[in-house]
């Protein structure tokens, strides 16, 4: 893992403009940038999705974007998705796509955290899209952000999932908080992804070391799996993933009562061999080109994607 100090630096960077500016103004950041993002447009997305879905894995669709400061954005957000479950309802037509096909949401992409209503906007546009959703036969999940906004987002699920009862969530096992979270939600139809946690967050809410953590995801997973939701195992960590599958035996679950789920470009080789396995297996997939705050945090988790893409910029 990365030091404290570097994962620091670099999750403040993935929230400073000026950084973000110069970073994304180098050109040969590009071509890393390719391995952990789908394209910036969407037929490019839809691309990689066909080339996913034909592997054996299904796939969950994030438009890149958050922290949306204007009501046009969270407007243009709701199109792109709009555009891109119209693009994807032929994939479920002849009814064989079922539950393979997701689409993931920033809820501060739809504008939660607009002075003025935020809340209510966002849960208006996340409406829309389930909406659309429902019909084109793709699911949704609604993903974790900075713990200032978990109590917003859990309510604006709950009130999602009355008129979309299968209406995916995600828990962060690093917020103390997420424990009781998992109790209160993983009764039936609920459909939970359960990751770590990607922000930088204070102790006084979220475990800092990643034995702390680990040990707390164990705990998460052992309430999901006994639960009678359906969990969706968010991990790259061949720790987590034994446990979730030592887990998923000991509870009696079949393997379509769960799913793992990994990042689009980490550990691909693995996400195939579990595929292979006949474990259900769901690639993240992020597009566009909003991706810097995505990037960020992807190379604060590990020095290797670090090391990549600065050998990139010296290597040019
Ligand atoms: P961690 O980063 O602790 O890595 C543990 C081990 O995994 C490593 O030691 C190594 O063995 C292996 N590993 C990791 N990366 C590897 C690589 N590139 N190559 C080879 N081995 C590697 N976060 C959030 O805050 N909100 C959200 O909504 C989401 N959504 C989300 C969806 C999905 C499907 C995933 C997989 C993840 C998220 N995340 C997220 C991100 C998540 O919180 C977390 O930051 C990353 O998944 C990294 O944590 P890991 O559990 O993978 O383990």
């Amino acid at each position: 893992a990365p030091s404290p100090l570097l994962r620091r630096a670099l999750l403040a960077a993935a929230r400073s403009p000026r950084l973000r500016r110069t970073i994304t103004g180098v050109p040969v950041t590009r071509r890393v940038v390719d391995r952990f993002v789908a394209g910036e447009t969407e037929p490019q997305a839809i691309a990689v999705t066909r080339s996913v879905l034909d592997s054996g894995r299904s796939v969950t669709i994030d438009y890149l974007g958050e922290d949306t400061t204007d009501v046009a954005d969270a407007n243009a957000t709701v199109s792109h998705y709009l555009a891109l479950l119209s693009a994807l309802a032929p994939f479920t037509e002849d009814g064989t796509g079922a539950g393979t096909i997701e689409v993931s949401l920033k809820l501060s992409a739809l504008g939660q955290r607009l002075a003025r209503d935020g809340e209510a906007i966002a849960l208006d546009n996340a409406h829309k899209i389930c909406a659309a959703a429902d019909e084109a036969g793709v699911l949704v999940t609604v993903d974790a952000e900075d713990h200032t906004t978990t109590d917003s987002t859990l309510s604006i699920v709950r009130a999602l999932r009355e008129d979309f009862p299968s209406l995916g969530t995600v828990l962060q096992a690093y917020l103390r908080r997420t424990e009781a979270d998992c109790k209160e939600l993983s009764g039936p139809g609920s459909r939970i992804r359960l990751c770590k946690g990607a922000y930088q967050e204070p102790a006084s809410v979220a475990y800092q070391r990643k034995p702390e953590i680990d040990t707390a995801y164990v705990r998460c997973l052992r309430i999901l799996m006994s639960g009678q939701g359906y969990p969706m195992v968010a991990s790259h960590d061949p720790a987590m993933i034994a446990a979730a599958l030592h887990l998923a035996d000991a509870t009696g679950r079949r393997a379509d009562e769960f799913e793992l789920q990994m990042l689009y470009g980490i550990r691909d080789a693995e996400q195939l061999r579990l595929a292979g396995e006949r474990r259900r297996v769901r690639v993240y997939l992020p597009y566009g080109d909003e991706w810097y705050g995505y990037f960020m945090r992807r190379l604060a988790e590990r020095p290797a994607n670090l090391a990549f893409f600065l050998r990139s910029l010296v290597s040019r």
